[in-house]
């Protein structure tokens, strides 16, 4: 059975905070709100808790979690050696949305790396997270609180959705503030490396660390899986999801156009669309999920996984999306849109 506890997101209370970090303490799963999205957590320190992770979410034993920590002590316990680059970017982005992937201690079980010698660790900055971790005592090993590749989930509402009866506890404290997940930037290498670009933007890891790589996801080349939980499949809605890319007119002319066809085949249609695109549609019989005005990437960022599951819940059999312009935040949402697409994109020219 999953109890639902409610969390006051600026002053979580102490008697909350104790059941649940007790919880973990025991070998339990806990989902909670992170500044990025829902986690689910489990005491990172403890294999079978850990396993657990994996059999709840139905992920396969090959994609490694993050683990979140609360200060740099514990940092030390858990990474070997962190490069002085490690402590230099923590300093500029700790706590926040940014995961490193470092060399893993033993003191954490390969099960949470997926038996790699690597270790992703990050110290979030939402308060009830940060909180649980001060109480817990424990790093926390958590993924996003969805089903295996299932849009993540940034509400209670989203974990119970997927999970309700497979895991212990869900802290309910609204909604999760970005709505995307952390940047994954892998420091084992020569040249610092986005694997999944995230909530802290390129541009912002650039400022500190000017020779930043974009490892482009393999969904954009043609090279097969080769890094762990990068797979292409990701983040999907259970409807097909078709993603358009080009000048703005003309795709959307052609969404249009692609639309009517689909409903003439008797197919229900959706669209997720920013308020300025969401006018074309609107005498369409299409259901039309706003993200927000196309400026605020920040509001749109944090929509889209709400927005995919939205769609679902109206049973819609394919959904139209145009791209956006992959800058700033633009590139985490294309990142996230691409994977629900599985990989195709549509692109539209004259
Ligand atoms: O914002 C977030 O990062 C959220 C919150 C809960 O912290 N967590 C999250 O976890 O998104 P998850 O498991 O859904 O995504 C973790 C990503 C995966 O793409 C995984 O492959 C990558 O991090 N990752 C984890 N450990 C890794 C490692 N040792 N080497 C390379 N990639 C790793
Ligand atoms: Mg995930």
């Amino acid at each position: 059975m999953t109890r639902v506890f409610m969390i006051n997101p600026e002053q979580p209370e102490p008697v909350v905070l104790r059941i649940a970090a007790d919880a973990l303490r025991r070998g339990e799963l806990v989902a909670f709100p992170t500044e990025t999205v829902y986690g689910l957590g489990a005491n990172a320190l403890d294999a079978e808790a850990v396993a657990r992770i994996f059999q709840a979410k139905g992920r396969p034993a090959n994609d490694p979690i993050i683990v979140h920590i609360y200060d740099l002590a514990q940092l030390y316990l858990i990474a070997q050696r962190p490069p002085a680059i490690a402590l230099q970017l923590a300093q500029h982005f700790w706590p926040g949305a940014l995961t490193f992937v470092l060399q893993r201690r033993p003191l954490i079980p390969a099960n949470v790396s997926a038996g790699l010698e690597t270790l992703a660790v990050r110290m979030p900055s939402g308060v009830i997270i940060r909180a649980l971790l001060k109480a817990a005592q424990i790093p926390i090993a958590a993924p996003s609180a969805n089903t295996f590749s299932r849009p993540s989930a940034t509400t209670a509402a989203h974990v119970l959705e997927d999970l309700d009866g497979r895991i212990d506890f869900v802290l309910d404290g609204g909604a999760a503030e970005m709505g995307l997940e952390s940047t994954v930037l892998d420091l084992t290498g020569d040249v610092p490396t986005v694997l999944r670009p995230g909530a802290i933007t390129l541009e912002d890891l650039r400022a500190v660390i000017p020779n930043v790589a974009h490892k482009q996801s393999m969904v954009d080349s043609d090279e097969a899986a080769s890094a762990p939980g990068m797979q292409i499949k990701h983040y999907s809605p259970r409807a097909r999801l078709m993603l358009y890319q080009g000048e703005r007119e003309i795709v959307l002319a052609k969404m249009l156009a692609d639309a009517r066809h689909l409903q003439i085949e008797g197919k229900r249609v959706g669209v997720l669309a920013t308020a300025e695109d969401g006018e074309t549609f609107v005498a369409s019989a299409m259901v039309v999920q706003e993200l927000g005005e196309a400026v605020d990437l920040e509001g749109i960022g944090a929509r889209l996984f709400a927005a995919l599951r939205a769609l679902d819940a109206g049973a819609v059999d394919v959904i139209l999306v145009r791209a956006p312009a992959r800058e700033g935040l633009g590139e985490a949402i294309y990142d996230r849109l691409l994977r629900a697409a599985e990989g195709k994109i549509i692109r539209v020219e004259h």
